[in-house]
């Protein structure tokens, strides 16, 4: 009952206003360390990805982001903040998020991964992806996966 009732109150939309754009920041920088992005660079993905924010009441609790196809497939990546995670929003996002994909034409579909998230690696195995490449940022120490969606 509680579980259904958090459902209900999550709401996810697209990142328009500077405050959407600066949650989405927010989670991708504190989910993804290694790799900050600057406003500006989360303003230039919005440009070429459609990227979302969600929030359980006025909560910010995850992002996604999905990849229009191109030579690779379409790219699916859902994040979820850590003290919101094992109560389903991944799963909801994900299934969304894999909705807007295939609309866009994503007859493959790909997710990336940073090997330090290790639970990501097992949601993402868990819905049925795959591994195909790894690739190591220089001077880095964990790769980043790409997976496909078998
Ligand atoms: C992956 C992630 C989005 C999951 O979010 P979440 O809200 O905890 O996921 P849910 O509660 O919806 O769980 C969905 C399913 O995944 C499973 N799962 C979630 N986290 C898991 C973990 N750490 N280990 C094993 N299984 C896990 C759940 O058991 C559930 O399975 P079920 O439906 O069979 O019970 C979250 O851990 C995250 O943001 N990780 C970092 C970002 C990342 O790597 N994303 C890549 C995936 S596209």
């Amino acid at each position: 009952m509680r579980f259904a009732a958090l459902m209900s109150d999550l709401h996810v939309r697209p990142v328009r206003s500077d405050n959407e754009l600066a949650d989405w920041r927010h989670v991708h920088n504190v989910i993804i360390p290694g790799d900050p992005l600057s406003l500006d660079e989360v303003r230039e993905r919005l440009g070429r990805n459609r990227l979302e924010v969600a929030y359980q009441g006025e909560l910010l609790v995850g992002c996604t982001t999905v990849r229009p196809p191109g030579d690779n497939g379409a790219v699916v990546i859902v994040r979820v903040l850590p003290e919101h995670r094992g109560h389903g929003i991944g799963q909801r996002l994900y299934t969304r998020a894999l909705e807007q994909a295939r609309q866009l034409g994503g007859d493959r579909i790909e997710t990336i991964v940073w090997a330090a998230n290790t639970g990501g690696l097992r949601f993402a195995q868990a819905a049925g992806f795959v591994e195909v490449s790894r690739y190591l940022p220089p001077g880095e120490d964990v790769p980043y996966l790409t997976l496909r969606l078998a």
